[in-house]
C-alpha cells in the first residue's frame, strides 16, 4: 500500500499548538539498498516513551512509502496493531520502550520534487530539511527529536563507487552482484532534517584544517571528475570560514571530517547536513573562464553560511519550524559579518541592504507578509523567506548594535554553553543574550512577532539663539495580514550631525551613551520622541540610520541640497551611498511624474556624480556602487502605483544622460581600468567599474556596440565576457543572434554558464522576449527537472518588469501556464515562481485584474500542491 504524497485538505499548523514529543528516538539504524528504480530502506528505531502512559497511538510520519515489513521487538506486528493513514503510520498500542523495524520501498528516479531521496544525473542525493526524511522512512520527523544515526549504504559499485553519509566512516566491503557497502556513524545526536546520504561516481579534492586546539580535520569536496579543477575557491573559503569562527566566536569544528558535495540538481542554495553539506553546484564550482566575480562572492558566503550552521543550527538546533530564524537569521548575520571582514565592509553592507530592500521589503508589504517568527503555516517550505533569513539577520544585527560586539559575544558564549545538544527557541536565544549581559531585551521581542516594515519620519529644527538642535523621530507601520494594529518597535538609529563645512560635530545633550563623541545611537522605542543637542554652533545636516542600523524606511523630509551635501561629505559609506541613491531616485521620480524621460541631469546629481568620477583614490567597487542607479524595482517600491513603462523609460533616459554627460570620464575609466585578470578584491572592483563604464558608454553612444562585441570576443574571464554578452543581448533593437549562437556553442558543456544564457535572454527588456522565452521552453537544453534551469528561464522572466507586466497580460498568462505544469513535478519551486503574481495590489486596475485572473486560474487547478495552494490562497484573500 502506498500512502499518497499529497493531502487534499490543507492543514494549518499553529505555533501555539506545540507539544513536546511523547516518544523520543534514542538510536536509528538504517540499512539502505540503493537502486534508482526501487530502493529499500530498513530502519530500526529505538523508541522510548517520554510521557505518562496513555492510549493514544504513536504517529510516525511517512509520505510516498510502500511498507513491506513491520516488526516490534523482533516480532512481525499483527495488522490490528497498526494503521496506515495519509502521511502517517499509526502504532495503536506502543510499549514504553521498544525497537520498531520497518522495511519500505521508494522510487528515487521518480522523485522530481527533490525532497527526500532522489536520483539525478547518475547520483543519489538526499534533501531532508524541512520534512524530507519522512519520504525516506517512517519517523518522528520533527526537529526536537534528536537521535544517534548509523547507516549502512549498499549500491552497485560501478556507477556508485562513492557512498557518503554523516559522521565517521566505520567500515566498508564488497558483496555479490557487483555491489558494495559502506557503514557510517554520526556520534552527535541530531534531528532527521540533518540526515544526508550521497552515492555516485565523484572525484574528491582533499585538504585539511588544524583547529585551534590542534585537531586535524580532513576537508573533502566531492564533484564530478571533470570539475576537480574548479574547487579552489570553495576550499579556500571553507578554511577561512573555519578560522574566522574560531577567532570571532571561539567555535571549533567537532568531527574528523567535513564533506561537501556539489550537485546540479538542487532546490535551494545548499544544505548544512551534519558533516556532509550538499550544495547546489552554483555555490561550489568556479574557474575564471566560467564563473563571474559575483559567482566567486556567492561561493564564499554560502560555503561560510553552511559551515557556520554547524554551531548555529546543528549543535544547537530548533525546537520547531516556527523557530527557523533562530538558525537562519543568526547564520545569515554570521556569514554577512564574515564577508564584511574578508572583503570591504561598506560594499558588503550596501549589497546586503540592497537585497533586503529588493526581496524582503516587498514581501513585508504584501499578502505573504509574516513575522520573523511566524505564528502559523500550511507548508513550511514556503517560509524559507527573505523575512526569516534577511530580516531575521537584521534583528540579530540590531541586538549586536545595542549590546556591542563584546557583550554580544558573551551572550553567544552563554547560548552555546546552555543549549549545546538541545533543540531550542528564539526565546532561549534572547534569554541567553540577557543572561550574559544583564540587559533587558523585552522590547526587542516584538521584532520577532510583528510583521511589516516600519516607516520612521525624521524632522530636525535648529535654534540659533539657544544653539540647540532638536531631532524628532516618529514611527508608524501599515497593517499586515492578521495584524491590523501595530505597536512601536525599538529602533536603533545610529546618527551624526555635520557642520555646513562637512565636519562631524561633537554631540552634547541629554543622551550620553552611544558610540563615541561624534556618533550616537538613538533608541526610538515609542511612537514619537525628540532629542535635543546642545552647544550646536551652526545649523547641522543630520546623517541618520548610519550603516542602515535598523530595517526600516526612513523619511527625512530632505531636499536635494542635503542629499548632495551628504553625498560628498558623509564619512559613513552606507549613508554616502544612500544619499547618492536618493539624488538619483528623486530625479527618476520627477521624470516619471512629468512623464518625460530624465533627459537632462539635475544639477546637484550632476555635481555629485562628477565628484565621484574624478575621485581616483576611491575603492573601485565602492565607486561603482555610488555610480549605479537604483533598480527599476526599487523605484517602483517608492510609488503608490508602480508605473512599469514610466520607470523603465525614465531610468533608460537617465542612463543615457549620464553616459553622454561624462562620456570622456567613462571612456578614460574604461581604458585605464583594463588590467590582466587576477582574482582579488581590487581587481574584481576594477572589472565592475569598468563594465559599468561600458554600460554607460553604450547607453549613450551606439558606436560602442563594436567595442562591446570586441570585449565579448577577447575577454579572458567570465565577468567581462558575460558583462559584454548581457549588454549586447539587452540592446533594445540590435540583432544579436550570432552572439547568442556563439555563446551557446562555446559553453554548452557548462550547465552553470548555460543557466546564464537562459537568464540573460529572459531578462532582456525587449518586445520579443516573451516569444523568445516561449521558444526556449522547447530548447533541448531546457529541463523541467533542474531547478537552476527553471529559475534561469522562468524566475528571470517573472523578474523582468516590462515583459512580465506587459499591459495585455501575456506575461502573467505565460508564467501561470508554466507554474501549472511545474506544480506536478516540483511544488516547492512552483510556489516560489508564483510570488511575483502575489504583488498584484501594487499595479494599476487593469493589471490587477489580469494578475488576479492568473492566480484564480491556477487556484482552480486539480491536484494543487500544498505549497502552491498556500501562496495562491493568501495572494487572493487580500481583496
Ligand atoms: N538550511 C538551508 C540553508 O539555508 C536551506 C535549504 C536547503 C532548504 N535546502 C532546502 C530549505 C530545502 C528548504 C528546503 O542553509
Ligand atoms: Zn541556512
Amino acid at each position: 500500500m502506498i500512502a499518497p504524497a499529497r493531502s487534499p485538505a490543507p492543514l494549518v499548523i499553529h505555533r501555539e499548538d506545540y507539544r513536546p514529543p511523547r516518544f523520543v528516538v534514542d538510536a536509528v539504524d538504517l540499512d539502505i539498498q540503493l537502486d534508482p528504480e526501487l530502493t529499500q530502506v530498513r530502519a530500526r528505531l529505538h523508541l522510548r516513551r517520554q510521557s505518562e502512559a496513555d492510549d493514544q497511538p504513536l504517529r510516525l510520519c511517512g509520505e510516498g512509502l510502500a511498507l513491506l515489513e513491520i516488526r516490534q521487538d523482533g516480532q512481525t506486528l499483527p495488522k490490528d496493531q497498526y494503521r496506515l493513514e495519509e502521511g502517517a503510520l499509526l502504532l495503536l498500542h506502543p510499549p514504553r520502550d521498544f525497537v520498531l523495524e520497518t522495511l519500505v520501498q521508494i522510487r528515487p528516479i521518480a522523485n522530481t520534487a527533490l525532497s527526500g531521496l532522489y536520483f539525478a544525473n547518475g547520483h543519489f542525493i538526499t534533501q531532508c530539511e524541512a520534512e524530507g526524511f519522512r519520504r525516506i522512512t517512517y519517523y518522528l520527523d520533527r526537529p526536537d527529536v534528536l537521535a544517534r544515526f548509523g547507516v549502512t549504504l549498499h549500491a552497485e559499485q560501478g556507477p556508485h563507487p562513492v557512498l557518503l553519509a554523516n559522521g565517521n566512516r566505520i567500515a566498508a566491503g564488497q558483496e555479490a552482484h557487483g555491489r558494495h557497502w559502506v557503514r557510517w556513524e554520526d556520534p552527535f545526536p541530531k534531528p532527521c532534517y540533518l540526515f544526508a546520504l550521497v552515492a555516485g561516481d565523484l572525484g574528491c579534492v582533499r585538504d585539511h584544517f588544524r583547529t585551534a586546539s590542534g585537531r586535524e580535520v580532513a576537508l573533502e569536496i566531492y564533484v564530478e571528475a571533470h570539475h576537480l579543477d574548479a574547487c579552489a575557491q570553495a576550499m579556500d573559503a571553507l578554511q577561512r570560514a573555519m578560522a574566522w569562527d574560531e577567532r570571532v566566536y571561539g567555535r571549533e569544528y567537532d568531527l574528523d571530517r567535513y564533506m561537501i558535495v556539489a550537485t546540479d540538481t538542487f532546490n535551494m542554495g545548499a544544505m548544512e547536513n551534519k558533516g556532509l553539506n550538499i550544495f547546489n553546484s552554483k555555490y561550489v564550482l568556479a574557474r575564471p573562464e566560467t564563473a563571474t566575480d559575483t559567482d566567486y562572492q556567492g561561493i564564499e558566503s554560502v560555503i561560510a553560511h553552511e559551515y557556520f550552521h554547524n554551531w548555529t543550527g546543528n549543535r544547537v538546533t530548533l525546537r520547531d519550524w516556527f523557530q527557523l530564524s533562530l538558525k537562519e537569521g543568526l547564520t545569515v548575520f554570521r556569514d554577512q559579518e564574515f564577508s564584511a571582514d574578508e572583503n570591504s565592509r561598506g560594499v558588503q553592507r550596501i549589497g546586503d541592504v540592497r537585497r533586503l530592500r529588493a526581496a524582503q521589503f516587498p514581501e513585508d508589504a504584501g499578502p505573504l507578509a509574516h513575522p520573523v517568527r511566524p505564528d502559523a503555516y500550511i507548508e513550511i517550505n514556503n517560509f524559507y523567506t527573505a523575512t526569516v533569513y534577511e530580516k531575521g539577520a537584521e534583528v540579530v544585527r540590531m541586538i549586536h548594535t545595542v549590546l556591542g560586539a563584546a557583550a554580544f559575544r558573551q551572550g553567544m558564549d552563554l547560548y552555546f554553553a546552555r543549549h549545546d545538544g538541545q533543540a531550542v527557541t528564539i526565546e532561549d536565544f534572547l534569554a541567553a543574550m540577557e543572561g550574559a549581559t544583564g540587559r533587558d531585551l523585552a522590547a526587542f521581542r516584538l521584532w520577532y512577532s510583528q510583521a511589516g516594515t516600519p516607516v520612521v519620519h525624521a524632522a530636525g529644527r535648529y535654534d540659533p539663539a539657544q544653539r540647540r538642535y532638536s531631532l524628532t523621530l516618529r514611527q508608524e507601520a501599515a497593517p499586515t495580514p492578521g495584524q491590523p494594529e501595530k505597536r512601536p518597535l525599538p529602533i536603533p538609529v545610529r546618527m551624526a550631525l555635520f557642520s555646513p563645512a562637512g565636519q562631524a560635530m561633537p554631540l552634547r545633550g541629554q543622551e550620553e551613551d552611544g558610540a563615541g563623541d561624534r556618533e550616537r545611537i538613538l533608541m526610538l522605542d515609542t511612537a514619537e520622541q525628540t532629542w535635543i543637542f546642545t552647544e550646536v554652533s551652526e545649523p547641522p545636516i543630520p546623517s541618520l540610520l548610519r550603516g542602515f542600523s535598523a530595517p526600516v524606511r526612513l523619511e527625512m523630509g530632505f531636499g536635494d541640497a542635503q542629499r548632495a551635501f551628504l553625498a560628498s561629505h558623509d564619512d559613513d559609506p552606507f549613508n554616502r551611498w544612500e544619499a547618492m541613491q536618493g539624488l538619483a531616485l528623486q530625479a527618476l521620480l520627477a521624470a516619471i511624474d512629468q512623464s518625460h524621460g530624465a533627459g537632462v541631469l539635475p544639477e546637484l546629481l550632476h555635481g555629485a556624480l562628477a565628484a565621484v568620477l574624478s575621485d581616483a583614490q576611491m575603492d573601485p567597487a565602492y565607486r561603482a556602487e555610488l555610480l549605479t542607479l537604483p533598480s527599476e524595482d526599487y523605484v517602483g517600491e517608492q510609488m503608490a502605483v508602480i508605473d512599469v513603462e514610466g520607470i523603465h523609460c525614465a531610468r533608460e533616459a537617465l542612463r543615457r544622460a549620464m553616459g553622454s554627460a561624462f562620456g570622456e570620464q567613462w571612456a578614460a575609466d574604461y581604458e585605464s581600468l583594463a588590467f590582466p585578470y587576477s582574482r582579488d578584491g581590487v581587481s574584481s572592483g576594477r572589472r565592475r567599474l569598468r563594465n559599468l563604464a561600458l554600460a554607460y558608454l553604450l547607453a549613450s553612444d551606439a558606436s560602442y556596440l563594436d567595442r562591446t562585441r570586441q570585449q565579448y570576443r577577447q575577454a579572458d574571464n567570465m565577468t567581462d565576457h558575460l558583462a559584454a554578452f548581457s549588454l549586447l543581448v539587452h540592446q533594445p533593437d540590435a540583432d544579436v543572434s550570432d552572439i547568442l549562437a556563439d555563446f551557446y556553442q562555446r559553453w554548452q558543456q557548462h550547465p552553470l554558464v548555460i543557466d546564464k544564457w537562459f537568464a540573460i535572454q529572459a531578462s532582456a527588456p525587449r518586445p520579443d522576449t516573451l516569444a523568445k522565452a516561449q521558444a526556449l521552453l522547447q530548447h533541448p537544453a531546457f529541463d523541467w527537472r533542474t531547478p537552476n534551469r527553471v529559475r534561469a528561464l522562468l524566475g528571470s522572466l517573472g523578474a523582468n518588469a516590462t515583459v512580465f507586466h506587459a499591459a495585455d497580460g501575456s506575461g502573467y498568462a505565460f508564467l501561470a501556464a508554466q507554474i501549472r505544469h511545474l506544480d506536478e513535478l516540483n511544488p516547492q519551486i512552483a510556489a516560489r515562481l508564483a510570488t511575483p503574481l502575489s504583488r498584484w495590489q501594487r499595479y494599476d486596475a487593469q493589471r490587477q485584474g489580469l494578475m488576479r485572473q492568473a492566480l484564480e486560474d491556477l487556484a482552480g487547478k486539480a491536484n494543487l500542491s500544498r505549497d502552491l495552494g498556500e501562496v495562491l490562497e493568501k495572494s487572493l484573500k487580500l481583496a
